[in-house]
């Protein structure tokens, strides 16, 4: 772990977190032995594990940089935010416009301490240790800030986060609570983790539910995807696509050897 074993009070490195794991699988630094551990666990049920996490970063940076660049759009609320990494939502949106704003949500205390750090003397930009699924202390958060003016269009993002969520707290009930709080020209960025085999959605689900701290939700169908999206304008094309397809912008992205599970998703309009 980078920081020489500094950590928050409310870590356990003995338990992975979603948070580091992924970061491990980013050639990020700021990870434990428990999340390496439960890392390498996960690679021999799928070994596509590295690059869908690599091409699931580089598909939140071309959606990104195509809603600012192509539709205007400098407000964000990054759910479940993760890490931050080499290219954070806050740096590639103030590329485009140097007065974008974005609020960063996450759960895992290392992601809010860092994140603070990073975004020190950063006016636009503001990090929340929040459940994302908690809608009405975000937006109380984001007015109170003075960070998103809710008159105006927000790029609201569940980028690999909402396989996080069991069914039971109704992950597209919460993308619709979110929605309905946004006004018409506003997006939505949603992609999950998928797969067509059963044996991996089952082993893979219960072994992050018992692996991490907290409860984890479930590999999911596409069809199930699809309808969190159904009452939305997906971007058409690419449409819903397994992400590397989504706007692919450069020859270099890594393709998955194996499609054993998937990153899969896209952008949605608010009408
Ligand atoms: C796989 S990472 C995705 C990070 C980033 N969105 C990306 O795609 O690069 C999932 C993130 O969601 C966070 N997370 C999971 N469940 C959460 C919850 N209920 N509330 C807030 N954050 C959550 C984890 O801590 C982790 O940082």
């Amino acid at each position: 772990m980078g920081g020489k074993g500094w950590r928050p009070p409310d870590t356990d490195p003995t338990v992975p977190s979603v948070a580091r794991m992924y970061d491990y699988l980013l050639d990020g630094r700021d990870n434990y032995e428990s999340d390496r551990d439960a890392c390498r666990a996960l690679l021999l049920k799928v070994p596509s594990m590295k690059a869908l996490a690599l091409n699931n970063r580089a598909f939140l940076r071309r959606v990104v940089h195509y809603l600012a660049a192509q539709r205007g759009i400098d407000q964000f609320i990054d759910h479940g935010s993760g890490l931050p990494t080499r290219d954070n939502v806050h740096q590639i949106a103030q590329r485009v416009c140097r007065d974008a704003s974005v609020l960063y949500v996450d759960n895992d205390p290392i992601v809010s301490a860092h994140g603070r750090a990073l975004l020190e003397g950063n006016p636009n930009t503001s990090v929340l240790q929040a459940d994302f699924r908690d809608t009405d202390l975000i937006f109380d958060q984001a007015r109170s800030r003075g960070l998103i003016d809710f008159s105006r269009p927000v790029a609201a993002l569940f980028v690999s986060v909402l396989h996080c969520i069991p069914d039971a707290d109704d992950p597209a009930g919460l993308v619709r609570q979110v929605a309905q709080r946004l006004v018409p020209g506003s997006f939505l960025v949603v992609c999950q983790l998928v797969s067509d085999n059963e044996e991996i959605r089952k082993s893979v689900s219960s072994f992050m539910d018992r692996a991490t701290e907290h409860r984890w939700g479930r590999v999911r169908e596409r069809r199930e995807v699809a309808s969190y999206l159904d009452p939305f304008e997906v971007v058409s094309p690419p449409g819903l696509v397994e992400v590397s397809g989504w706007m692919p912008d450069n020859d270099l992205i890594r393709p998955q050897r194996t499609f054993e599970w998937e990153e899969w998703g896209g952008v949605a309009e608010i009408p």
